[in-house]
């Protein structure tokens, strides 16, 4: 192709992907770093020479960052479940054709790429520039020595994820975001500064940054860095000048130290941010100006004082978190994130693991913005594999590598408060593995020693045999319920955390009777009384005494907070074939919440536990037709100090929260199927349709009360928009709950009717789905069956252009409905 039909195809990429050319994809003058998301060009195939600014792209697929091609499906029984039964793998290619004015030489212009999944390598006019294998961790390549100034610049990447490599659905493609940062000859260094807080008063804070000042003139240069501290306000609330003399061609680490007087904390409860502006002048020249978002608290850690923030104890009630945004797939997204931490603090969680792998950045920004507590994990596996293709095949070239760039990144957000170097690698019971467990924990210590080190066990008794456990700072124990007593009384110096607790799993909205222990139901759907659980692991319930019983421990941290892709436990089994029987069961029931978030029973159990507003959750559903007179084990969730229940009015008794009750479950062995809650309130109540209500008492008032009533056919659709105003950037979200109701407005509980979307104005459908573990309907689509009454219609807005989308649902035979959103610029 020669450049001009070259140039057509760029612009018709950027017709079809709505992209605004120009000016705003490529940093003016004396910026610094830009979005470049827009206008790429994708094609899948190994396609060789694509890499070559000539090669012929007209018939690729325009369209913007972040992207994952695997979400897009389809479902295939060959692909394994543990990534989901999704094309996570094979060769693909992204590009993207740009100016690069001549104005902007002498400038240097870094591509930044927050994370690129996986095995990548860039390529600017056809000359290689460097690539990662891990696709979680970001990196950057220097485009200038490649660059034409004044001319046209094609950017190639080539991915090459494999097949069998993850645990879980990696997702796969530019999946995050791209950046092009440019800094002239002085400037701060990429992840430049670090900023700490090593003393911290209520009348003042002591706020030390240490800034990589980098050179790249040939003659020293004399410089000054003013550091200032600016309020979430805007206000300057400190400064500092220092002067510096920069060597020629190298980088160079300056301090400055600057006092904070009354400082805000930062809190769960009250995250409050602050940014460092470090600017930095020759003479009265503004060379470079970078800005750091940071959050003044302290931290302590120990056997017996727990986990104290700013001098308060704090319990972890944590889950873990696979990185993918259910039907998004792995491409990331600001308000899918922000929508998911703003579940999980409805339900009290104040703390995230990120297992088992660094995090999108923008989860952690939101973590610092809505206040949560961030255990950041590099590792699912050191060198030793757990599949063929994992990261254990890169790990020794680059694991150290991939480990310091994570604390780099990560080391200024206040959210975050320990690294994790692992989860339940198979070194554990490896009697050299604690060489390596030094290894990675001092190189986080070296990187940053403001937090504590921990990596997450299952192996319990070797990890600690290995001397693995010594290593670290804080133990993590993976299902550990049974091991705690004995591991704080033989330790008694260690602070210990649940990394990775319960594993109960459950599909929204569905109730099997009897209450079943752990075995695979032929419907592909696991039942939500919340008693079952994987043979290592247990019900929330266990967790919840087990804590109690040691509270030496520093929390938990729940497997898991969503449902993921992938890993579709009980319907599958790691280390065999998949059993026929057990398509299309593909992806998990661990989640709290389902893949769709809408919140499960096991949601309001936890609520229970970790929240003080009175509340009162009842299940199951009241559906029980050709059940008369039948017993239906109704359970309450509440924090309040007991509950009586209703039927159509008529009392069955009231009964208090703590009172033992032992209900059927499985727990770690199958002869060992009972155990006593403490935590749930439960009836057996002869079955006749009607209103079930749930009042909640303390103290003898009434504090909180919820009803389920028996559906009648379904009648209408109903829709509920998660935000009805958003921004339009061709970012921003609405998610609608679509809702199959009866005629007074019951959800049907079973319901599974097919609906329809249209959408009408600047606003297009980016996902569908319904939380079922077992669909093979496609995530990208304009149509979704209910599952258990409810499905989930994401809408995004169209970028730069305002106005009213209307949303339109109808189904055969029930009454249709519409909503309106409103896309503000
Ligand atoms: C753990 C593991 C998790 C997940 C979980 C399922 O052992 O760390 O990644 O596989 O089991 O119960």
């Amino acid at each position: 192709m020669d450049s001009r039909s070259s140039r057509a195809a760029w612009a018709v990429a950027f017709i079809l992907a709505g992209a605004a050319a120009s000016a705003a994809d490529w940093p003016a003058e004396a910026e610094r770093r830009i979005s470049f998301d827009l206008g790429w060009r994708f094609q899948k195939g190994e396609l060789p020479g694509a890499e070559q600014p000539a090669f012929d792209d007209a018939s690729w697929r325009a369209l913007d960052l972040p992207h994952d091609w695997a979400i897009e499906g389809p479902f295939d029984p060959k692909i394994s479940p543990h990534q989901g039964s999704l094309p996570s793998f094979g060769v693909a290619w992204y590009r993207k054709h740009f100016a690069a004015p001549a104005a902007g030489r002498g400038r240097t212009y870094t591509l930044e790429l927050d994370g690129a999944m996986s095995n990548s390598t860039v390529y600017l006019n056809g000359r290689e520039l460097g690539g990662r294998p891990y696709g979680y961790i970001g990196f950057a390549v220097d485009l200038t020595p490649a660059l034409r100034f004044g001319g046209d610049n094609v950017l190639a990447v080539r991915l090459a994820p494999e097949e069998h490599s993850s645990r879980w659905y990696p997702g796969a493609g530019l999946y995050r975001h791209v950046w092009v940062d440019a800094t002239g000859p002085v400037h701060v260094a990429r992840w430049g500064t670090y900023v700490t807080t090593p003393a911290v008063t209520e009348a003042e804070a002591t706020v030390s940054v240490r800034s990589e000042l980098q050179n790249r003139e040939a003659t020293e240069a004399r410089v000054v860095l003013e550091t200032s501290v600016v309020a979430a306000d805007g206000r300057e609330v400190a400064r500092a000048t220092s002067d510096a003399t920069l060597p020629a061609s190298a980088t160079t680490s300056v301090a400055a130290s600057v006092v904070v007087p009354k400082p805000t904390r930062w809190d769960v409860e009250h995250p409050y941010l602050y940014t460092v502006v470090s600017t930095l002048k020759r003479g009265t020249s503004v060379l470079d100006q970078y800005r750091t978002p940071f959050g003044i608290r302290t931290i302590e850690w120990g056997p017996t004082r727990g986990f104290v923030l700013n001098g308060r104890r704090v319990p972890l009630k944590g889950v873990c978190d696979h990185h993918d945004l259910g039907a998004l797939g792995s491409a990331v997204s600001r308000r899918a994130i922000e929508r998911q931490l703003e579940i999980l603090k409805r339900m009290g969680a104040n703390a995230i693991r990120t297992s088992h792998n660094p995090p999108a950045p923008e989860l952690l920004d939101a973590a610092d913005r809505m206040g949560f507590l961030v255990m950041d994990e590099a590792f699912d596996m050191w060198g030793q594999p757990k599949v063929p293709n994992g990261h254990g095949k890169y790990f020794a070239a680059w694991g150290e590598r991939d480990l310091r760039d994570m604390i780099h990144r990560d080391r200024n957000h206040p959210s975050v408060v320990m690294w994790s170097i692992g989860n339940e690698v198979r070194e554990q019971s490896d009697p050299e593995g604690w060489k390596v467990a030094r290894r990675l924990t001092d190189i986080c210590h070296e990187e940053d020693k403001t937090r504590p080190v921990t990596a997450a066990f299952n192996e319990v008794e070797s990890a600690i045999k290995n001397r693995l456990a010594e290593q670290v700072d804080i133990p993590g124990l993976n299902y550990g319920v049974r091991q705690y007593a004995q591991v704080l009384a033989e330790h008694p110096s260690w602070t210990v955390v649940a990394s990775e607790t319960a594993s109960c799993v459950s599909s929204r909205g569905v109730y099997h009777l009897p209450l079943e222990a752990y075995f695979k139901h032929p419907s592909l759907q696991i039942s939500s009384y919340d008693v079952v659980a994987a043979p290592w692991a247990y019900c929330p319930d266990v967790e919840f005494a087990a804590q109690a019983a040691n509270p030496a421990m520093l929390g938990e941290f729940v497997w898991t907070g969503f449902d993921y892709i992938g890993e579709p436990t009980p319907y599958f089994a790691w280390d065999k074939p998949r059993d026929e029987k057990d398509w299309p069961s593909r992806s998990s029931y661990f989640g709290i919440i389902d893949l769709a978030g809408f919140p499960k029973d096991r949601y309001y159990l936890y609520q229970s536990q970790w929240t003080t507003a009175p509340m009162v959750h009842v299940l199951p559903h009241w559906n029980w037709a050709g059940r008369d007179g039948q017993k239906i084990p109704v359970m309450a969730y509440t924090n309040a100090e007991d509950v009586e229940l209703f039927l159509n009015g008529r009392s069955l008794g009231r009964k208090k929260k703590g009172e033992p009750y032992v209900i059927p479950v499985n727990k770690r062995t199958s002869d060992d199927l009972h155990f006593t809650t403490h935590y749930r309130l439960v009836w057996d109540v002869p079955f006749e349709p009607g209103t079930l209500d749930a009042v909640a008492y303390t103290g003898g008032k009434e504090v909180a009360r919820t009803s389920v009533r028996t559906a009648g056919a379904p009648a209408r659709v109903a829709l509920g928009l998660d935000r009805a105003e958003i921004r339009a950037d061709g970012e921003d979200l609405s998610f609608v709950t679509v809702r199959i109701e009866d005629k007074d407005g019951t959800l049907v509980p079973e319901a599974d009717n097919l609906v329809r979307f249209k959408v009408e104005g600047p606003g297009r459908i980016v996902a569908v789905d319904n939380g079922s573990p077992a669909s093979l309907e496609p995530f990208q689509g304009d149509r979704r069956k209910a599952f258990s009454g409810l499905a989930l219609v994401v809408v995004r807005s169209h970028r730069g252009e305002a106005g009213k989308v209307v949303i339109k649902a109808e189904s055969d035979g029930l009454a249709a409905a519409q909503a309106t959103l409103t896309t503000t610029r």
